[in-house]
C-alpha cells in the first residue's frame, strides 16, 4: 500500500488505521520530520514501513519513483491524498500565478499522472485499487480559491474518467471529496468551517470508498445537498450569490 501525503492530517490517520502485523506501507511525504513521525507511529502498530521524502512538483520524478517503489514492494492499493490549498487574500487583487501552477502540478497534475504509472504496473498484476483525494471545492465556483478549485475539478474529470479505462484492466479508482477536515490546511482559514470532521472520520470514508469500489464519496453529507443545489442554480444566479462571498487565510 502507498500512501502520499502521510506526513500530513488525513493521510497520517489513513496510515495509522492501515498500520498492523503483516502490513506494508510505502509512506510519502515532503517534509522529513512529520513523515518520520508517521512512520514510527507505524512501526509501533507492527506494521512495516518504507519512506520516501518528495516533492511532488516535480512530476516526472514521482513517476519515476512509484515506478522504483512498486517495483521493490508491489502495491494493491495507492491513495494519493496529498495536496495543497490556497487562497485569494483579502489585500490581494489576484490569486499569485506561481501559487496556481504549484496547485496544478501538485493537486491535479501529478496524482493523475502516479494514476497511470500505477494502473500500468497494476494491470499487470491483475489489478489494484487507486483513490484520489480532491474535495468538495472541484463542484462549485470559488472566486477567492479558483486555482484550488480549479485544480480539484480536473482531478475530479480525471478520476470518473480514469475509472472507466481501467476497470476493464482490474483497476478500480475512486474519487474522495471531503468538505472541511480539521487539519493544519484547514485551520489556515480565516472564518467558520461548517460541518468540520476529524481526520481519523475522513480516512474511515477513503477505506470504505476502496473497500466498496465506489466511483465517487463526498462528506459529510451536506456537501452533496450543497452540490445538488449549485448544479441546478441558474448561472446568474449562483454567480451573484459566489460573487458575494468572500474568505481569508492565516500564512502558511
Ligand atoms: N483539510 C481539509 O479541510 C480538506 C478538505 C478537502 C480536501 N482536502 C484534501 O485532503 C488532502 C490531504 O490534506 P490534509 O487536510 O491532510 O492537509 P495537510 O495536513 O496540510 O497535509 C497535506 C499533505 O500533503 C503533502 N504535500 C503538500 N504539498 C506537497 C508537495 N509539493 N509534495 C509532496 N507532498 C506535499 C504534505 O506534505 P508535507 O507536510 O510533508 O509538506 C502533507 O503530507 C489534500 O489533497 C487536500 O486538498 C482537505
Amino acid at each position: 500500500m502507498l500512501i502520499t501525503g502521510a506526513s500530513g492530517g488525513i493521510g497520517r490517520a489513513l496510515a495509522l488505521l492501515y498500520a498492523a502485523p503483516g502490513v506494508t506501507l510505502v509512506l510519502w511525504g515532503r517534509n522529513a520530520q512529520r513523515l518520520q513521525e508517521t512512520a514510527a507511529a507505524c512501526r509501533e502498530c507492527r506494521a512495516h514501513v518504507l519512506t520516501r521524502e518528495i516533492d511532488l512538483a516535480d512530476g516526472k520524478a514521482a513517476i519515476i519513483a512509484l515506478r522504483a517503489d512498486d517495483e521493490a514492494t508491489p502495491c494493491d492499493t495507492v491513495i494519493l491524498c496529498a495536496g495543497l490549498s490556497d487562497m485569494k487574500k483579502t489585500s490581494e487583487k489576484t490569486e499569485q500565478p506561481e501559487m496556481v501552477l504549484e496547485l496544478g502540478l501538485v493537486n491535479y497534475a501529478t496524482p493523475a499522472a502516479l494514476t497511470m504509472a500505477a494502473a500500468e504496473r497494476m494491470q499487470a498484476r491483475g489489478g489494484g485499487a487507486i483513490a484520489l483525494v480532491g474535495s468538495v471545492a472541484a463542484f462549485h465556483d470559488l472566486p477567492f480559491a479558483a486555482g484550488y478549485g480549479g485544480s480539484k475539478a480536473g482531478l475530479a474529470r480525471f478520476a470518473s474518467s480514469a475509472r472507466i479505462a481501467l476497470a476493464p484492466l482490474g483497476v478500480r479508482v475512486s474519487l474522495i471529496a471531503p468538505g472541511f477536515v480539521d487539519t493544519a490546511m484547514s485551520r489556515r482559514i480565516v472564518g467558520p468551517r461548517p460541518f468540520l470532521v476529524t481526520p481519523e472520520n475522513a480516512a474511515r470514508h477513503i477505506i470504505s470508498a476502496i473497500t466498496e469500489n465506489r466511483a465517487e464519496v463526498i462528506f459529510p453529507w451536506p456537501f452533496r445537498v450543497l452540490r445538488l443545489i449549485d448544479k441546478f442554480t441558474p448561472r446568474p444566479l449562483r454567480e451573484a450569490i459566489m460573487s458575494r462571498i468572500s474568505a481569508d487565510q492565516k500564512p502558511r
